[in-house]
């Protein structure tokens, strides 16, 4: 079979870091590649090299064999070689069409003939059965398809490989199985598709090879019917990993975090959240299911001061907060780790250490007349190790640190604050599994300490397996409530989709 890509001893030197230490890849044409590895391993560094986003120190890319420079992601589209990030980039009030052309108009004349695009498209979403509307604001429409569009957008430039940075941390479980899908279609047109991820069960379900990094270097590459999850795991990290977790019984205490019809309205007066009652006890993890947009963000944003609820209230420890700022909650005990890390959560202009300490100065590192600087630094290198967080020194800009390393950064704050409340959105989003557990054991600490935790998570088994109690939000509202023996992830989904209104078995 023809080579599609060819890497050949890629390096990639960040100051202070080896992001690609020497990387030999060959993907066949036609194949669904994965690559996987831990937080920092330069998974995404090795694809933006081939997307033309960055440019290597050393080595050489051929394409179908042909040895290629790629200085730009013009030159990268020119090569048939299109990418899907992680965040999207599409802009809301466009609609699909506007969002799938822009960039890449084709005109008649000057004119641009928005006729004929809408027909490419067209085709393309009946050649790869995509089903989509194209004249809809892209504000209107779901995380699953709003994830088809930037494929599309892809294909519309003509891509023949296309490159997925972990497509399906923000799918729910149906979703997944419609990209799949759709990747599987488009493979049997002969795309080659190269797909990182985390979540290795998706990885062996999906892929035909898979290739392992560990600190910027290949440990290998195997088909993936012949390795195992576990396998994979401990390329990965270079020793067995535990992937059960032990919960133990713990005594429930009293209400702790209180919410009662909240309600928050948009300035167009659509209400985001919507009478929406939960209460989580002491001792107690209440997880969140929900499809990413059914107002996990502003509950979590109004529990923490950054929204202001339009009607309703929230007590914390018996104190109604309504009205109070940020700071103010925080005193109360209240911990917050946001899924958003680039606008909540971290600086990124600012160094690592500066960012381990927000928030605690006060209470921690601030003694007259200063902060004591050299005990943050401190504090911020035990954390840094306590967390495995990969990066050079705490000196580095929090801006340079991988995806998952940024996350871990938040974390090892918000938990080290000894809070009774903990807002958790999506903490182990992007993390690998070996800083997922290690997350999940210590929310699960906290949790035997007596804390109440709000668990918002778009990843069932990680609700289910954390859980004490499992709401399912839809619309802005708790739809049903289940004590996480008695759903399966399966059924978790109708609900999230809208599918069953009726309230469940609540606790
Ligand atoms: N622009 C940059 N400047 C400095 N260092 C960087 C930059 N981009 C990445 N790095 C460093 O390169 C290493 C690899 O990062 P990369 O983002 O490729 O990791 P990854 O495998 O995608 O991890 P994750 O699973 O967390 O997304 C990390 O140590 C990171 O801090
Ligand atoms: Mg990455």
């Amino acid at each position: 079979m023809a080579t599609a890509v060819k890497l050949k001893e890629i390096t990639k030197r960040f100051p202070g870091v080896l992001a690609n230490d020497s990387i030999d890849l060959e993907v066949a044409a036609g194949e669904i590649h994965a690559i996987v590895g831990e937080n920092g391993a330069g998974k995404s560094t090795l694809m933006k090299i081939l997307a033309g986003l960055y440019q290597p120190d050393a080595g050489e890319i051929s394409i179908f064999d042909r040895a290629q420079m790629i200085n730009s992601p013009a030159r990268a589209i020119e090569l048939k070689i299109g990418m899907v990030h992680q965040h999207f980039m599409l802009i809301p009030r466009f609609t699909v069409l506007d969002n799938i052309m822009l960039g890449a108009e084709r005109r008649q004349g000057i004119m641009l003939d928005s006729r004929l695009a809408r027909q490419e498209v067209t085709a393309l979403c009946r050649q790869y059965n995509f089903s989509l509307e194209l004249d809809k604001p892209v504000g209107e429409i779901s995380v699953g398809q709003s994830q088809r569009v930037e494929i599309l957008k892809v294909l519309y430039r003509g891509a023949d490989i296309l490159v997925l940075d972990e497509p399906t941390a923000v799918l729910a479980p149906q979703e997944v199985k419609e990209l799949f899908h759709n990747l599987r279609r488009l493979k049997e047109a002969g795309k080659t598709i190269i797909f990182i991820s985390h979540k290795l069960d998706e990885v062996l379900d999906i892929a035909d090879r898979v290739t392992v990094l560990r600190k910027g270097r290949v440990v290998g590459t195997a088909t993936a019917d012949s390795v195992s999850k576990s396998d994979l795991a401990q390329m990965m990290v270079g020793r067995p990993v535990v992937q059960t977790i032990e919960k133990p019984e713990v005594s429930i205490g009293d209400i702790v975090l209180s919410i009662q019809e909240l309600t928050v309205q948009e300035a167009e007066g659509k209400a985001v959240l919507n009478e929406l009652s939960l209460e989580v006890y002491g001792g107690e993890i209440y997880g969140v299911a929900g499809i990413e947009g059914n107002g996990q963000k502003e509950l979590a944003e109004t529990v923490i001061g950054l929204q202001q609820p339009t009607a309703g209230h929230i007590m914390v420890s018996g104190n109604n907060i309504n009205g109070l700022s940020v700071a103010e909650i925080r005193n109360l005990g209240v911990a917050y780790i946001s899924e958003d890390r680039h606008r909540q959560g971290l600086i990124l202009p600012m160094k690592v250490w500066e960012n381990m300490i927000l928030g605690l100065q006060r209470r921690r590192f601030y003694r007259r007349p200063g902060l004591e600087i050299k005990a943050a630094q401190e504090f911020a290198r035990e954390k840094v190790k306590e967390y495995s967080i990969s990066l050079s020194s705490v000196q580095q800009q929090v801006e340079n640190l991988s995806g998952g390393n940024q996350q871990k950064v938040i974390l090892a704050r918000e938990l080290a604050a000894q809070p009774t409340v903990i807002v958790a959105a999506q903490p182990t989003r992007g993390l690998d599994i070996g800083a997922a557990e290690f997350v999940h054991r210590q929310l699960l600490a906290k949790r035997a300490s007596g804390c109440a935790i709000l668990f918002i998570s778009a990843d069932l088994d990680e609700v289910l397996s954390l859980s004490d109690r499992v709401g399912v939000i839809y619309n802005g509202r708790i739809v049903a409530e289940f004590r996480p023996q008695e759903v399966t992830a399966q059924e978790l989904g109708v609900y999230m989709l809208g599918g069953n209104k009726k309230a469940g078995g609540v606790a």
